[in-house]
């Protein structure tokens, strides 16, 4: 009430209040802080040894880079091969000690014309995987074929992913005690009904005695009330208690869609394909490092590896033949169906920002250097995806307030780095710095 008069914006109040995310963040950029610290020394350790063991094993994996090798894999070859286990080819690990190095890069670069040629190893591989034909990769260079063998041939603890602290989402939900409240402020609007119903009915009784007219004790009744000033007080309080109360619940629910999980028209699971398979978050949401959105896969890219994989362990053919059901593929000879009429897959958008606010995915996640799951948590373990964060502004800011700028490495930060440290008397520089909290950074 205070604030419908002032002209407030209760809503924004109470965010700024409350600031449900600022304890999150701190917490997860110290527990990053602290593991980047002691990871490094032993990573080091185990990376040199692990490097020269390499070394002295092959002479591929001597000039192989792991790290573009893993995202090469990620990109080229890991819709068909896994490291340790059969998927749609053979798991790769250790092939680069099996087989010669220009061997590999003829397979690689096109493993049909090495068959053709009457390769023997070649031929037997062909045969063992059904004759199953893998996708040539004539853009590969020799070099690339060498990081991605150097890869295979790496111990694959190097890259276990980082794990999304538990703790943050333990405190990420603030407790709720709504229907508490609620409860309390009715059994006391209950209490003092029953209070006035018993004073009512008890003058009423004198008054009829007395007089015997309905109409002089209604104006009784009511001057009553006027009269005893406390009475009045604690009727008006009431009622102002439960309007801000409506008020407030309101307020904080409007636009907030945290925990938002619609019903998709397939029943898509991250944790079987992100966690499970352990596929790259960008061989889907291919767009996230270089424009503004991140996009959602057409069937298409479904099909790289539902062509061959028709069955799922949890939901058999069943979810699988929607997505051939929408492009237009006959599982039962392996072919799409001629002059079919495809039906896009209706996804649901679960995240969304109003029309008037800037997001750029690219800016956070290449420049900024920032993973996906800061901002939309452990999506790996969702068998259906919500909304992690709550995409207000207060949300925005607090990260911009916190959230330090890598900036080693990056030419183009140099000059402002030394600038901005200069100005703030601090190394340590924030987005806030830089001028990420100017409305129109964000705002059209
Ligand atoms: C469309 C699926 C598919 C993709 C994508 C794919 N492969 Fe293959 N790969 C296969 C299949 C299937 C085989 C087994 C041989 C056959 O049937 O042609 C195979 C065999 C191989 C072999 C021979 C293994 C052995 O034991 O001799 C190597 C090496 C290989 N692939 C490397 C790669 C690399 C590196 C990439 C990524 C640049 C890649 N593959 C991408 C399907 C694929
Ligand atoms: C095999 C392809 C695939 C992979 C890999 C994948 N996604 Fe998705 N993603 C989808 C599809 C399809 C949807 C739309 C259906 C849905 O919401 O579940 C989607 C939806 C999403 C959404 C919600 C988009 C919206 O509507 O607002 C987010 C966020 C997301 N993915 C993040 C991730 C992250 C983070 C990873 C890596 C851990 C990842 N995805 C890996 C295919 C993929
Ligand atoms: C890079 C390869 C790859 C891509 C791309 C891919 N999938 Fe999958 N998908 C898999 C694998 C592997 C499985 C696990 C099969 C199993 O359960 O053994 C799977 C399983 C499934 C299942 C069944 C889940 C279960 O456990 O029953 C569904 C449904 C599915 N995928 C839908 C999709 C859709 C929709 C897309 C496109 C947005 C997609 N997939 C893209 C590899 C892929
Ligand atoms: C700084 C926070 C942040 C990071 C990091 C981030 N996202 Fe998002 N993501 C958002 C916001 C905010 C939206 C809503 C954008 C909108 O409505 O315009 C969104 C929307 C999406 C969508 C829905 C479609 C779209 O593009 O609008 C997908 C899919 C998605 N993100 C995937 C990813 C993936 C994959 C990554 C990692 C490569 C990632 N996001 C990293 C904040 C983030
Ligand atoms: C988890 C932390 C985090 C969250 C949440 C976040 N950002 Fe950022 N944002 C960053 C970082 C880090 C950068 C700096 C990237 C760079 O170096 O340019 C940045 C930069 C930006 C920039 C460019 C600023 C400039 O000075 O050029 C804009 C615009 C922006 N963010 C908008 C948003 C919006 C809108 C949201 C909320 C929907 C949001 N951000 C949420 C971390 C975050
Ligand atoms: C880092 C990004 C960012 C910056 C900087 C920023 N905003 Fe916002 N703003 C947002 C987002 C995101 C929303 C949408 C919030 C929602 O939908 O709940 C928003 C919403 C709003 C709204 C609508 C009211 C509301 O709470 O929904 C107003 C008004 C507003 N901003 C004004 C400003 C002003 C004035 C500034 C400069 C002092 C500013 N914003 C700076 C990201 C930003």
């Amino acid at each position: 009430m205070i604030c419908y008069l002032t002209g407030l914006d209760l809503k924004n109040i109470i965010k700024f209040g409350v600031k449900p995310k600022q304890p999150i963040i701190l917490t997860k950029l110290l527990i990053t802080k602290v593991k980047n610290h002691r990871n490094s020394l032993t990573g080091h350790i185990v990376l040199s040894v692990i490097f020269s063991f390499i070394f002295a094993l092959s002479t591929f994996a001597q000039s192989g880079d792991t790290k573009n090798g893993k995202k090469l894999f990620n990109t080229n070859c890991a819709a068909c091969h896994k490291l340790e286990q059969r998927l749609i080819g053979p798991p790769l690990k250790g092939v680069a000690s099996k087989r010669d190095q220009k061997w590999l890069q003829d397979w690689i670069r096109n493993s049909a014309a090495l068959i053709e040629s009457g390769d023997a190893d070649a031929k037997a591989i062909f045969e063992e995987y059904s004759s199953i034909p893998m996708t040539p990769f004539p853009n590969l260079s020799d070099q690339d074929i060498a990081d991605i063998m150097a890869y295979t041939d790496a111990d694959p603890a190097l890259f276990e992913k980082k794990k999304v602290e538990e703790v943050a989402i333990v405190v990420a939900d603030p407790i709720d005690y709504t229907t508490e409240v609620l409860i309390a402020v009715i059994v006391i609007a209950l209490f003092f009904t029953i209070i006035l119903f018993r004073l009512k009915s008890t003058l009423l009784h004198l008054y009829k005695r007395e007089q015997g007219s309905y109409f002089s004790e209604l104006v009784a009744y009511i001057s009553f009330i006027v009269k005893n000033n406390t009475l009045a007080i604690l009727f008006v309080f009431l009622i102002s208690m439960l309007g801000i109360y409506a008020f407030w619940e309101w307020g904080l629910g409007v636009g907030v869609d945290k925990g938002y999980q619609p019903i998709q028209p397939i029943a898509f699971s991250h944790k079987v394909h992100s966690g499970d398979q352990e596929i790259d978050c960008q061989y889907c949401h291919s767009s996230a490092r270089t424009s503004k959105t991140s996009g959602i896969p057409s069937a298409n890219v479904c099909m790289n590896c539902h062509m061959l994989i028709q069955e799922g362990e949890n939901t058999g053919k069943e979810e699988i033949a929607k997505i051939y059901d929408a492009i237009g593929f006959d599982p039962s000879t392996n072919s799409y169906i001629e002059n079919y009429e495809q039906k896009p897959i209706k996804w649901v958008r679960i995240h969304n920002l109003p029309d008037f606010v800037y997001y750029n995915h690219s800016q956070h996640v290449t420049v900024g250097g920032l993973e996906c799951q800061d901002c939309h948590g452990p999506v790996e373990e969702m068998e259906e995806v919500y909304q992690y964060s709550p995409l207000t502004m207060s949300w925005c800011i607090d990260c911009h307030k916190t959230e330090e700028i890598k900036m080693a490495g990056n030419a183009y930060y140099d000059k402002i780095h030394k600038q901005l440290a200069a100005k703030y008397g601090t190394q340590k520089l924030t987005v806030s710095m830089m001028g990420g909290l100017e409305c129109g950074k964000c705002h059209y």
